[in-house]
């Protein structure tokens, strides 16, 4: 074991530093270039998109020292868990799977167990590494991905654990290798980290501060993107209207949309929208350029204005309700989804009423809903929070039902309509069903013949469903 290895810290993540990211470009270690010669790789990874897009980059530095990718654990000669907090059970469910790691370790003592991203950016998982689950000999936090051939190089050498992981915010790395998991589909990182501090949220102390790529940065990636046949982006980041407040030459997200617009890449998406700092000039973007996909995911939490308060989201649910009047004006086609939290500490049943009546007055086309899970060292864990789990449970059955019949009622008017679809797949179960979306994100299950995943094709809807629409592709 490595004595002196860097944790994090939470106290030490709240002291935000003001001064503008470095921009550092990645160059291999020449000496590390054949450290996986011969040898597999498979990466794990749970969580959001930014987990999917950090698991790439983790996959490409691999591949650049020579790993091959493999998808059997018993093939594998590292494996790496990529990791997420935002909830208990997403932790549990990684626990999970170390323990089941135990007796691959046993049967093959040179196999590199390996965790990243948000839990390690946790003291509490460090401790219960080092002290629970000594067959993990890599531990490297989200700001430290680049580290990864260097970490696993000190394993093969030293023979001993390896823990990287800062508190302190992390620079904008250009440059890393990136191994894609798809050949259609891409996810560009926009901005890393969030600084909106709502206090259920563990997101700005295990990714850091806000730190914007630079436009001409992303614009060329999506250049690229184009020029080996993506049909579709999806920018990322934690809060992307946010995108730019950190930059010194001015440019914002409306801007940066524009700008990716013009690449003609033939489909745009963009996660996740805070109700906060939403301009009329984004609205203008979304409005005047055709490949910006019609989905606007914004999530609003809670219907009450107490709870919101609380949650430190700085809107009211009288703003937000203008925000989406005014989305609806000028886009009515879009496709409208959300986040909710039920059981934030004492929400009355007076605020959860409030949260099924702005359910009632978006109507969304779906909404992704959870019970408040107490998070450690954010401020909403340390609320006093007398409502049992069970009215809790309750509230969320209540919540969701009504979730899924405007999700339903949104799906109708798609009846017997033509849509675009990008394919993303075919059916494990029945060799004539693909799978994609269309431009609002609704999934559309198919029949149709010789297609290939990444074509844009037309597809009949014949029924519909809450979450999905079944269909025949038209010729
Ligand atoms: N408990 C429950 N849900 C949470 N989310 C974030 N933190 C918590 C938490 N502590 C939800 C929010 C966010 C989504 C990604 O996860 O709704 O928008
Ligand atoms: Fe978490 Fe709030 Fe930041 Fe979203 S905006 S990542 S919910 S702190």
């Amino acid at each position: 074991m490595k004595k002196e290895y860097i944790k994090p810290s939470i106290a030490q993540a709240r002291k935000r530093s003001l001064q503008a990211s470095n921009i550092i470009q990645y160059e291999i270690e020449p000496t590390y270039q054949s450290l996986g010669t011969g040898k597999n790789y498979l990466v794990i990874t749970h969580g959001c998109q930014a987990n999917v897009r950090d698991s790439e980059t983790v996959a490409g530095l691999l591949e650049s020292v020579g790993f091959t990718s493999v998808s059997e654990i018993e093939d594998a000669d590292i494996i790496i868990i990529n990791t997420c907090a935002i909830r208990s059970g997403a932790e549990d469910k990684v626990y999970g799977q170390i323990g089941a790691l135990k007796k691959y370790k046993k049967a093959k003592p040179e196999l590199i167990i390996g965790l990243c991203g948000c839990m390690a950016q946790e003291e509490k998982t460090i401790e219960n590494i080092i002290n629970k689950y000594p067959w993990v000999e890599i531990v490297f936090g989200t700001h430290n991905i680049t580290s990864l051939p260097k970490l696993i190089n000190d394993v093969m050498q030293k023979q001993q654990r390896m823990i990287e992981v800062y508190s302190k915010e992390g620079d904008v790395v250009e440059n890393v290798p990136v191994a894609r998991f798809m050949n259609h589909k891409a996810w560009v990182n926009i901005m890393y980290g969030c600084d909106k501090f709502c206090t259920y949220c563990i997101v700005p102390y295990t990714r850091g501060k806000q730190r914007s790529r630079l436009l001409s940065d992303v614009v060329q990636e999506v250049k690229e993107l184009v020029e080996q046949g993506y049909k579709e982006v999806c920018l990322l980041g934690q809060n992307v209207n946010a995108y730019g407040k950190d930059l010194s030459d001015g440019s914002n997200f409306a801007d940066l949309l524009n700008a990716v617009a013009a690449t003609g890449i033939p489909r745009i998406r963009f996660v996740t929208s805070h109700p906060w700092d939403f301009t009329e000039e984004m609205i203008l973007a979304m409005k005047n350029n055709p490949n910006i996909c019609p989905y606007l995911h914004l999530p609003v939490q809670s219907g009450s204005n107490d709870v919101l308060k609380r949650m430190n989201r700085h809107y009211d649910i009288e703003t937000y309700k203008a925000l989406v009047d005014k989305i609806k004006e000028h886009l009515p086609h879009y496709a409208i989804t959300t986040d909710i939290i039920v059981g934030f500490p004492n929400e009355t049943d007076e605020d959860f009423e409030k949260t099924l009546e702005i359910v009632d007055y978006v109507q969304y086309d779906n909404a992704f809903t959870f019970i408040f899970s107490p998070r450690e060292g954010t401020p909403a864990a340390m609320m006093e929070d007398k409502t049992p789990l069970s009215i809790k449970e309750e509230r969320l059955q209540r919540l969701n039902k009504k979730v899924a019949e405007y999700a339903n009622a949104k799906n109708q008017p798609f009846l017997n309509r033509t849509v675009e679809v990008l394919v993303d797949g075919l059916s494990k179960k029945n060799d004539q069903i693909y799978s994609g979306y269309t431009i609002e994100n609704k999934l559309v299950n198919f029949k149709a013949k010789d297609v290939q995943i990444g074509d844009l094709v037309k597809v009949k809807i014949t029924e519909v469903l809450s979450f999905s629409l079944n269909g025949e592709m038209v010729e």
